[in-house]
């Protein structure tokens, strides 16, 4: 196994009704809370205002900030850190999804140290700040997707530069996560089917980044990545059974928070997306989705059998189901084309993405080696050409 530190101070609860648990966790934490927020939805289903409810039981002063965009951008983050240093906030509580967690572990950095996050992001070739101090963190989360409760990375965009980069800082681990599915049943359709995605892509980047075995975290990978396939077809199936919705939170907790360490490697697939995204603003789980089948194509002559077993397992529940990486890798796509995450490109105006403008993005945030022969890590080097035949293979799926 490979060496790993593993840090995780975070106190979790889980369970249907456990939202209420904030008030233990707001009590020991402080006394002013920023809320923060997305784009309604949460006020919408009435979770904003049990939220608040429940923190005027417990004598807690608290103010909203509301706004937080899917793919947060660093000029909303930083004006929310204002509103947390304005109002004096000694905690700021998370309630929505992985866009509202990273934002309000950005902005905890911010409140504290009146800088421009996207300072703190890492970018090839330029120096990351370290935070000093952030603002204690509680996380509600009410979709599950990123696993962003337990764990001390966000992932950030900055819309000036086309560029979305992420902070990896110690001091932005949650204090406590809340993970109550009930939260969850509200979650569109195609937001559910991108978070099963996200949660496979979690498990497989290094999984499939690796050549060799590593028995802990490859089974843990494989048990996690089968419990996302069923459950996800469970909850596509009977869209008011909690239980399913459990289990993908459950996953995408587990998925997140470094439980398959013993196995490094690189996230070619997150890396990848995180430039379509960052210049075409769509859902993250839905560019996985496309970048997935394309980079497995890419990739089928380096890794042929571990391709074979994890798509075997995920499908079959059999690791040698599979001795043609081509139908595996057909039928993965089939499925993900069946459980609606390959989704028409018309609206996030992909079908003409700027191929050049997407790799630029990609190797100027994760890109390593001399100039003119820039890569990114895969299971083999992967460079500018090499990404963008991944992204002309993405287009080109079935579904579209
Ligand atoms: O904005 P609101 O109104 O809240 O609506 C959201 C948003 O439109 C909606 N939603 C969330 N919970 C809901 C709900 N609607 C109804 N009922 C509910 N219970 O869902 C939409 C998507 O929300 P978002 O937070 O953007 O989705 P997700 O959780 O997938 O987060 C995506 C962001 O996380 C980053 C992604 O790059 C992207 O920026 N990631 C963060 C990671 C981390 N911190 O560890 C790892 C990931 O790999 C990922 O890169
Ligand atoms: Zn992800």
């Amino acid at each position: 196994m490979d060496s790993f530190k593993f840090y995780l101070p975070v106190t979790i609860f889980f369970g249907e009704g456990e939202f209420a648990r904030v008030k233990k966790a707001a009590r020991d934490t402080g006394k002013r809370a920023l809320i923060v927020i997305g784009q309604g939805s949460v006020k919408k289903q009435g979770y904003l205002g049990r939220l608040e409810k429940l923190l005027d039981e417990e004598k807690i002063y608290h103010e909203v900030f509301e706004g937080i965009e899917p793919n947060p951008r660093s000029t909303t983050i930083n004006k929310a850190g204002e509103q947390a240093r304005k109002m004096n906030a000694d905690m700021v509580i998370a309630l929505g999804g992985g866009s509202v967690m990273d934002a309000s572990k950005g902005l905890a950095i911010v409140a504290k140290s009146c800088d421009d996050i996207w300072d703190y992001c890492g970018v090839s070739g330029r120096k990351t700040k370290k935070a000093l101090d952030a603002l204690p963190i509680i996380c509600i989360p009410t979709l599950a997707a990123t696993g962003s409760e337990v764990n001390y990375g966000a992932v950030i965009t900055n819309p000036d530069k086309k560029l979305k980069s992420a902070i990896h800082d110690e001091k932005v681990m949650p204090k406590y996560a809340i993970i109550d599915p009930a939260l969850t049943m509200t979650v569109p359709t195609d937001y559910l089917v991108d978070g099963a995605v996200d949660i496979i892509c979690h498990c497989v980047e290094t999984y499939l980044s690796n050549k060799e075995d590593f028995l802990v975290p490859d089974y843990l990978t494989l048990a996690l990545i089968r419990t996302v396939k069923i459950s996800i077809e469970k909850a596509l199936e009977n869209p008011k059974d909690i239980s399913p919705r459990g289990d993908l939170l459950w996953a995408s907790s587990m998925a997140m928070m470094r439980l398959t360490s013993g196995r490094n490697g690189a996230w070619p697939l997150h890396e990848i997306e995180h430039g379509i995204s960052a210049i075409y603003d769509i859902s993250h789980g839905f560019g996985l989705a496309l970048v997935l089948p394309a980079t497995l194509k890419f990739n089928k002559q380096h890794n042929p059998e571990r391709i074979n077993k994890m798509i075997g397992f995920l499908l079959h529940e059999n690791s040698g189901f599979y001795n043609n990486v081509d139908k595996a890798i057909n039928d993965l796509t089939s499925w993900l084309n069946k459980i609606g995450a390959l989704r028409d490109l018309k609206k996030g105006g992909l079908k003409n993405m700027d191929i050049d403008l997407i790799t630029n993005s990609i190797i100027n945030t994760y890109g390593d080696g001399e100039k003119g022969q820039e890569f990114i890590y895969g299971v083999a080097p992967m460079y500018k050409d090499d990404i963008k035949t991944i992204l002309r293979l993405a287009l080109e799926q079935k579904a579209f």
